[in-house]
């Protein structure tokens, strides 16, 4: 079958086979079919979707378009999470060392900031030294040793999607259910990892913003999952303001380092718990999730957590002296105060404001290559329903540059202090 007649038949809504998929993709990443046949090939699958049998044969022809990682042989079941991104997200970060110190594998590949999101590569380089490129085999045998190990996507992993989403970005297709989710699990499944939890995120400050489409998205790439033999589960979490208290790439190791110690804040352990206590039971480490999260608890009140977290900053040559002292992360050279205008409740605080603020102060990038300023960002001393009066600092920002004024006008239009607000629920949902 050509190009054009893959074309007819997904214009007329019929199924296409897995082989004409596999070789369109084969086909599209090997450049021999041209941009404008794969766009229309995307705004078709916008406007007729695609049954489950076509959305995971383009997913698996996606993800054998490149590397696929052999982990096998690293001894035990190896568990895997991922986020679609928001702002204050940090949850890889304790997540992983939680899961390690009970002796489960957490092989993790993870992404660089685009946006007003952060990226978890951006954050664990705000540690001096530490290194997200090692090669598979040095992966391979830090995830042997430490149990854990954070890293750069290695090789070629699933470039057809490198190249179908820079073909969504500009064919306005970005925000389609089933290319999204091929677009992720294709990635996903490329890790070679045996189960993975999703943080789905919902919310003013998520890719989704309405709670049924986060759903949506959610089931589809549990079902995706399954079908290519993975364990799955899926958490619909809120995005509506920041998670954590601290945005911004040394904030946020900071804010990861005290929830390690016990002392961070109640939501970001929350969901850390939440995506955690599921990898736990599917590691086979415990029969249910209560007893998995008192577990988890235990790995911060031992001590034993940070102390993994440290062998992975080593173990990536890092200095691992950060447990102990913050200082040695960039820190930026000004704190500016943003003050409540009157007494009342906070009621609203936008996650994307707060994260596009942090982008435009350095912390984030606009484009691919910017360079980044790890220690600027934002501390929060007031989340949706607490109680602030006149003059209280609502948020610390840390900054590089002496005049923010547009910034802080950009943060005051995004936030309301007001009456009594009813806080968004924290997890909205779990999917299995
Ligand atoms: N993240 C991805 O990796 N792909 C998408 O399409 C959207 C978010």
């Amino acid at each position: 079958m050509t190009m054009l007649e893959t074309l007819m038949k997904k214009r007329n809504n019929e199924e296409l086979t897995s082989n004409e998929i596999e070789t369109m993709i084969q086909d599209f990443t090997a450049g021999k079919i041209p941009d404008y046949q794969i766009s229309a090939f995307l705004m078709a699958t916008y406007f007729t979707g695609m049954t489950i049998p076509e959305l995971t044969n383009l997913t698996m022809a996606m993800m054998h378009s490149g590397d696929v990682l052999d982990l096998s042989t690293i001894e035990g079941i190896k568990v895997d999470k991922h986020s679609t991104g928001g702002v204050g997200d940090k949850v890889s970060l304790p997540l992983a060392p939680m899961l390690a110190a009970l002796g489960i594998k957490v092989p993790m590949i993870s992404g660089r900031g685009l946006g007003h999101t952060g990226g978890t590569l951006d954050k664990l380089e705000a540690i001096p030294g530490y290194q997200v490129e090692i090669s598979e085999d040095e992966f391979k045998a830090q995830i042997d040793k430490v149990g854990t190990a954070i890293i750069g996507a290695t090789g070629n992993i699933a470039p057809a999607d490198k190249k179908m989403y820079a073909l969504r970005d500009v064919t306005a297709t970005v925000d389609s259910i089933p290319l999204i989710a091929a677009s992720i699990m294709s990635k996903k499944l490329a890790t070679g990892n045996n189960a993975l939890v999703l943080d789905v995120k919902t919310g003013s400050g998520a890719f989704m913003k309405e709670q049924d489409q986060a759903e949506a998205l959610a089931q589809i790439m549990v079902k995706i999952g399954k079908e290519a033999g993975m364990q799955m589960q899926a958490v619909i979490s809120d995005m509506n303001q920041p998670l954590g208290n601290k945005i911004g790439n040394t904030l946020e190791i900071e804010e990861t380092l005290d929830t390690l110690k016990g002392q961070g804040p109640k939501d970001l352990l929350e969901v850390t718990l939440t995506l955690a206590a599921p990898m736990v039971v599917m590691a086979q480490k415990a029969d249910d999730e209560v007893t998995a999260r008192e577990m988890l608890m235990r790995t911060i009140e031992d001590g034993s957590a940070l102390v993994k977290f440290g062998e992975m900053i080593t173990a990536q040559g890092g200095d691992n002296r950060v447990l102990g002292n913050y200082n040695l992360m960039p820190h930026a050279k000004f704190e500016v105060e943003l003050t409540a205008p009157r007494n009342g409740y906070l009621s609203r605080l936008d996650a994307d404001a707060v994260g596009i603020a942090s982008m435009q102060l350095g912390g984030g990038r606009t484009k691919k290559d910017d360079v980044l300023d790890y220690g600027v960002g934002i501390t929060l001393h007031k989340k949706l329903g607490d109680a602030v009066t006149e003059g209280e600092s609502l948020m610390t920002i840390a900054t590089e540059k002496e005049d923010i004024t547009e910034i802080m006008d950009y943060l005051q239009e995004h936030l309301v202090v007001g009456d009594a607000v009813k806080v968004p629920t924290l997890i909205h949902k779990i999917i299995k």
